[in-house]
């Protein structure tokens, strides 16, 4: 059966009927990468697996959610949708309000996201408010704005948003014939780890998979209000995607970490960065900073004697969203490419052949 996005492949575990209008760009289905390498340098112990997120249509999860959220604002009859946005989430609603018919508006802090992500929503022609303020400034003020207005709210607070970002865990499961021992995930407002938790406790409970996985979510240092027990006023990180001081889904991201026997933890841009560039280097996975989070938790865990010896585990790394979107920072960390004349020797003594 050809793949026709996750609404149709998972109908079963969401609040869709007949009527429901799917509107779709096949999302999902996303690659489980082994990464024999990058397990063999981290842990040997481990059977480390990427989730490439992406590989989805607009190059994040986001698309699972965004998938449900708009079929159903355009089942209820709205107009217009919005949300704020760190930019994934801000490229997801333009695209699918795009192909609905519906407008979208969206609220991003001014300067701080990257610039794939922006040039995604323009193109798709949303009606976009940089504000001098950050994320978290921003989805007040949507949040205020959506309660007021015939505008329906489409950040992670929107419950078919989560309930199509479960997928992600079905998709998991489905591959491997059972749930990992760990899920590794970046955790920025929350609504991700809060959805695969959900996502994979629906299959345990159908009877899918015999065991549950222990979530293992990771903040950025400058970014963790979870790890710190309170809200971060002015979050920072060069993992824009997870810059967020006071997180929608806190409370159930806790509950998730807690129920699992899993944690939260928070790892420093440096190892947020050295992660990235090992998936690149050794694995030919190129994400963005944010996603690396997770393979720089798994790190700094293995390190800290979290993964016991001697025992076959799988670790699942959910790698959020394509490097493409942050091509600044890409550049930014990566050798410069050396310019040179158009001459043939001069080329093969730059080559060292
Ligand atoms: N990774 C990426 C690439 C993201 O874009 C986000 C969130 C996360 C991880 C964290 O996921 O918020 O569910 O805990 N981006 C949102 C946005 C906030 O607006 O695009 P979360």
């Amino acid at each position: 059966m050809s793949w026709e996005g996750v609404i149709r492949q998972y109908k079963k575990y969401l609040s869709v009927t007949k009527k429901t209008p799917v509107i779709t760009l096949y999302e999902g289905n996303t690659p489980l990468l082994p990464a024999t390498t990058l397990s063999r340098e981290i842990h040997p112990d481990l059977d480390i697996y990427l989730k490439y997120e992406g590989m989805n249509p607009t190059g994040s999860f986001k698309d699972r959610g965004m998938t449900m959220a708009i079929s159903k604002a355009v089942e209820a009859g709205a107009k217009a949708v919005m949300c704020a946005s760190t930019g994934n989430t801000s490229a997801s609603a333009a695209a699918y309000a795009a192909r609905s018919g519906m407008k979208s508006f969206v609220l991003v802090p001014h300067n701080s996201i990257a610039l794939g992500k922006l040039a995604q929503a323009a193109m798709h022609g949303a009606h976009i408010l940089a504000i001098r303020g950050n994320f978290d400034d921003a989805l007040k003020f949507v949040l205020q704005i959506t309660e007021k207005y015939p505008v329906t709210l489409v950040n992670s607070l929107n419950p078919f948003r989560i309930e199509g970002q479960k997928s992600g865990a079905f998709e998991i499961c489905d591959v491997l014939k059972k749930a990992p021992d760990y899920h590794a995930i970046p955790v920025g407002n929350a609504g991700n780890i809060t959805a695969y938790w959900a996502g994979y406790l629906d299959y345990f409970n159908d009877k899918k998979i015999s065991s549950l996985p222990k979530m293992i979510g990771f903040q950025a240092a400058g970014a963790a209000p979870i790890v710190l027990g309170k809200p971060v006023a002015d979050p920072h990180t060069i993992a824009t995607a997870i810059k967020i001081g006071n997180p929608a889904s806190w409370k159930s991201a806790e509950q998730a970490a807690k129920d699992s026997h899993g944690l939260i933890d928070s790892v420093t841009d440096e190892e947020i960065i050295e992660a990235y560039q090992m998936l690149a280097s050794l694995e030919g996975v190129f994400c963005e900073p944010a996603s690396a989070a997770s393979v720089a938790g798994v790190i700094k865990k293995a390190k800290a004697g979290y993964f016991q010896k001697g025992e076959k585990k799988t670790v699942v790394c959910i790698l959020t969203g394509h490097g493409l979107k942050d091509p600044e920072r890409a550049i930014d960390v990566s050798a410069k490419p050396i310019v040179i004349d158009a001459n043939l020797e001069a080329i093969i003594s730059q080559l060292g052949l």
